[in-house]
């Protein structure tokens, strides 16, 4: 029968504690590919060093301007940071919108756009002639080997530009700079979101050493031994490594529990056959594996009356805030069919019983998932220190973290479940990742002094 059915559909999301240990395992395995010197070239999660050495000290200080790209909103911030006794750390931005024919166009349009968000930012700050030195918080993998270069891997999300995939985007930032010929800024760094999320966390909590990115996209970093970072020369200290993990399973490896609807994600997508793990946990994707479900399901007639209406047809209906609505518990169903009418989609009592049933299958299986690749990390900090027992702070930010009523929870639950050596704090990042890219510019600038 229909129940039955329907049931036996969303039981291929649920994963078992032993599948879900499984899944641990694997991106461990992942992560020692990325590390390794034989290894690193053909891995898929590619453990990017960042040249982030330490957390901050407090001792960082000076004005500077952050660009922050990538995640949903494109922001432009000055950050004031003054050390000392008092320290403080003040912030103005403004967010700027980046239309689609701008992320899936030239690169030459885009940064010309970026360079003109700037300048409208210089106008209003009244800055104009100030040189300042920036960081740039740059939400895609970048092969790094200074802080002030980063070589873009590939776009990831909905990103898509021509002619960037393989150039250095602090070049092409400066470039676009040049071509404007007003203004003049002083690039210092290139971050990552996870990394600006670590430092902006690390700065009021030392013992924050990892962060975590669950919102349009999904990754994580941490500080890494030297000595295990194979790729980059020395065996001193730490280094902050972008893990890029959203890229975990590419190579199939998790293709026992993908699912049919997960192939179609990524058969639609503007990166197929990349990004596997992120397109199961991460939030531009849920709401498209919700979507090909309820397709599949109303084409067995069990939901909608049997009607595929064009709505249900269109990709990105359900983004993270509508998921979010739909599983929220203080929502009566009555409710869930006014956001299922909104979105235009015309449903009855029991069809919304069932759509709220799939969000929360699907959103599940990705905070669980997520969970395993955190035990992963946070296990691997603990055998480098050789504890029995780690206590460690992650940073995180992210609207499907923020936003979805549940995900957080059951992310907590399952890295407690499959790390029960380690104890983890997990601390929301309130300043996004600009004030950390600020803060990681601050020790840019001061390195350049003590070289010099
Ligand atoms: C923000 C950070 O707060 O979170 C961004 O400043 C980051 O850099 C973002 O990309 C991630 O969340 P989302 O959900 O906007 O992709
Ligand atoms: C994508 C990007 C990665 C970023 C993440 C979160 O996975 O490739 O660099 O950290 O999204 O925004």
């Amino acid at each position: 029968d229909q129940a039955r059915q329907i049931a036996l559909t969303l039981a291929e999301f649920r994963l078992s504690q032993a599948q879900l240990l499984e899944v641990k395992k694997r991106m461990r395995t992942e992560i020692e590919n990325g590390l390794g010197k034989a290894t690193h070239s053909s891995a898929t999660v590619k453990m990017l060093p960042t040249y982030v050495r330490s957390t901050p000290d407090g001792t960082e200080n000076g004005d500077f301007l952050a660009l922050d790209l990538g995640g949903t909103n494109f922001r432009v911030l000055l950050v004031k940071i003054r050390s000392g006794k008092r320290r403080t750390v003040e912030m103005h931005n403004k967010i700027y919108a980046i239309p689609i024919e701008v992320m899936q166009g030239t690169g030459e349009e885009l940064f010309d756009h970026i360079v003109h968000c700037i300048s409208d930012f210089l106008d209003y700050m009244g800055m104009k002639s100030a040189r300042l030195p920036l960081g740039f918080t740059f939400s895609f993998p970048c092969h790094q080997k200074s802080l002030d270069a980063g070589i873009l891997v590939n776009w990831t999300k909905g990103f898509k530009c021509t002619d960037c995939e393989g150039e250095d985007v602090v070049e092409l930032l400066r470039e676009g700079i040049k071509r404007k010929e007003e203004f003049d800024l002083d690039v210092v760094a290139v971050v990552n979101d996870t990394v600006g999320t670590m430092m902006t966390c690390a700065y009021e909590e030392p013992t924050c050493e990892v962060g975590l990115i669950a919102g349009t996209g999904s990754n994580a970093c941490y500080m890494e031994e030297m000595r295990n970072i194979e790729t980059v020369a020395g065996n001193e200290g730490r280094m902050c490594v972008n893990m890029e993990w959203g890229a975990f399973g590419d190579n199939g490896c998790l293709d026992d529990i993908r699912t049919q609807y997960d192939r179609a994600v990524d058969e639609n997508s503007l990166n197929e056959g990349k990004q596997r793990y992120e397109k199961m946990c991460s939030g531009m994707y849920l709401g498209e594996i919700v979507r090909n479900i309820l397709i599949d399901l109303t084409k067995r007639g069990f939901l909608f009356r049997g009607q595929i209406s064009e709505t249900l047809k269109t990709r990105g209906i359900f983004e993270t805030k509508f998921l979010s609505q739909i599983e929220s518990d203080r929502l009566a169903l009555l409710q869930v069919r006014a956001i299922l009418q909104q979105l235009g989609l015309d449903s009855t009592c029991d069809d919304s019983i069932i759509v709220k049933e799939v969000c929360g299958t699907v959103s599940r299986r990705a905070a669980q998932i997520c969970g395993a690749g955190m035990a992963a990390v946070v296990d691997k900090i603990r055998e480098n220190r050789g504890l029995e027992h780690l206590d460690i702070t992650v940073g995180v930010d992210g609207t499907l973290y923020k936003l979805h009523p549940h995900f957080s929870r059951i992310f907590h639950q399952t890295v407690k479940e499959l790390a029960p050596k380690c104890d983890v704090t997990f601390l929301l990042s309130e300043d996004g990742s600009g004030k950390g890219a600020a803060l990681i510019t601050a020790v840019g600038c001061r390195q350049r002094e003590q070289e010099a």
